[in-house]
């Protein structure tokens, strides 16, 4: 068989089992209405949750960047990719994050990669939860520290792991703090504390809870009031930040160290003028317009409420990030289909992105929706289910 053949193979596999993959194309900007095929969509997928990715004073820093700038900066960071945007994000970052320094990735999964497979090797362990996102779990790989997995969100099992691995001198806890497909948050306190109680290095993702949770959207972290005992915060500057990257923050040691030695950082050309100049207008909204996380949260209550009268398999969440659980590929995708004849653009989700048997519509909700949006979503979700026999 010639090597195209076996990739038709493989894909027409993947078409029969529901779980071939293939792109819509968005004809405008990414918003609450989107254009698909020259037509409108209420979109309920993008991570895009204080509705920054279209604002006009993003855009405007962005192009004064270009102006100021140019396009790219044609190098990686230790050679002379270094602009003052990326020295004056970062330090906005750190204040933001309430850390000593802070230092910007090129993407989320980058930043994953770049500081667990900095931080540990094949001496260290690393406990990680479950549903931590595919870039997490691919660092670990990379790292080649050995991988203990904790159960979904279960300190007991976490606290037994880490009884059963005390004599590793090299420990990390790294979680999640929004779980991406299942939208509930961690139980950071507990794990503050078994991190203490077993003297691990602490390291949280917080990448669907920056600019949603907490009093100044600095994240979960802020929320339940731990910002100072985590060793290692990571986040996007791609989802409620509405630009594209990704940061660390934490001690002036460590993101020297990182400088130092993390190759994904020093092995590619940096970030853009246009996104950074982007990302420090959108962490001056998020700090000056408190009232956007505020409609976020009116908007993910009255659709939470709603949902659940509906009656379908909503797994508890307690952020922007809804599933609808569908569990078979075929039905998850046919329901998605519906959605989207009736103008509602849902994705289906499916193994391996979630596990096996656990296929599941992933809702996200944002500041920009209108009420509007809101109940067409609803009145379009409860007819499809009902056609499919799922209420
Ligand atoms: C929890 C989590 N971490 C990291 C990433 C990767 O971020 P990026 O899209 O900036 O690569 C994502 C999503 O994409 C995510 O959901």
């Amino acid at each position: 068989m010639s090597f195209d053949a076996k990739l038709a193979s493989i894909l027409e596999q993947r078409k029969k089992q529901s779980l071939f993959r293939c792109p819509y194309t968005l004809e405008g900007p990414q918003d609450s209405i989107i254009a698909i095929n020259a037509k409108q969509f209420i979109n309920f997928c993008s991570n895009n949750y204080l509705g920054l990715a279209n604002d006009p004073r993003l855009k405007q820093a962005a192009i004064e960047a270009v102006k100021n700038f140019g396009t790219g900066t044609a190098s990686s960071r230790l050679i002379c990719g270094t602009t003052t945007l990326h020295k004056q994000l970062e330090e906005s970052i750190a204040k933001f994050k309430h850390s000593q320094q802070a230092l910007v990735f090129n993407s989320g999964y980058v930043a994953n990669l770049g500081i667990i497979s900095s931080l540990m090797g094949k001496d260290g362990i690393i406990f990680s939860d479950r549903l931590n996102h595919a870039s997490i779990v691919d660092a670990i790989l990379l790292s080649r520290a050995q991988l203990a997995r904790y159960n979904h969100n279960n300190l007991e099992h976490l606290e037994e792991l880490l009884k059963k691995h005390k004599q590793f001198k090299q420990k990390l806890i790294v979680t999640d703090t929004v779980f991406s497909m299942d939208g509930d948050t961690a139980n950071l306190v507990g794990i503050v504390e078994l991190a203490k109680k077993y003297d691990c290095l602490l390291m949280i993702d917080e990448a669907h809870a920056t600019g949603v949770f907490g009093a100044n959207g600095a994240g979960l972290a802020e929320e339940l009031g731990v910002l100072d005992k985590i060793d290692i915060q990571m986040a996007t500057l791609s989802k409620a930040l509405g630009s594209f990257g990704a940061f660390v923050s934490g001690s002036k040691n460590l993101i020297d160290y990182l400088i130092n030695v993390s190759r994904p950082l020093i092995y590619t050309t940096s970030l853009p003028p246009a996104t950074l100049a982007a990302s420090l207008r959108a962490l001056e909204i998020i700090k000056n317009e408190p009232e956007r996380r505020k409609k976020l949260w009116d908007n993910i209550k009255f659709f939470k409420e709603n949902l659940k009268s509906i009656g379908l398999d909503c797994p508890k969440s307690n952020s922007a990030i809804i599933p609808i659980l569908t569990k078979e590929n075929k039905i998850t995708m046919e329901f998605s289909q519906k959605l989207f004849n009736r103008g509602i653009f849902i994705q289906g989700i499916r193994p391996p992105t979630v596990p096996e048997g656990s296929a599941r519509l992933r809702l996200t909700i944002t500041a920009t929706h209108t009420q509007s949006d809101l109940e067409q979503c609803l009145e379009a979700i409860k007819i499809s289910a009902k056609e499919l026999g799922l209420v």
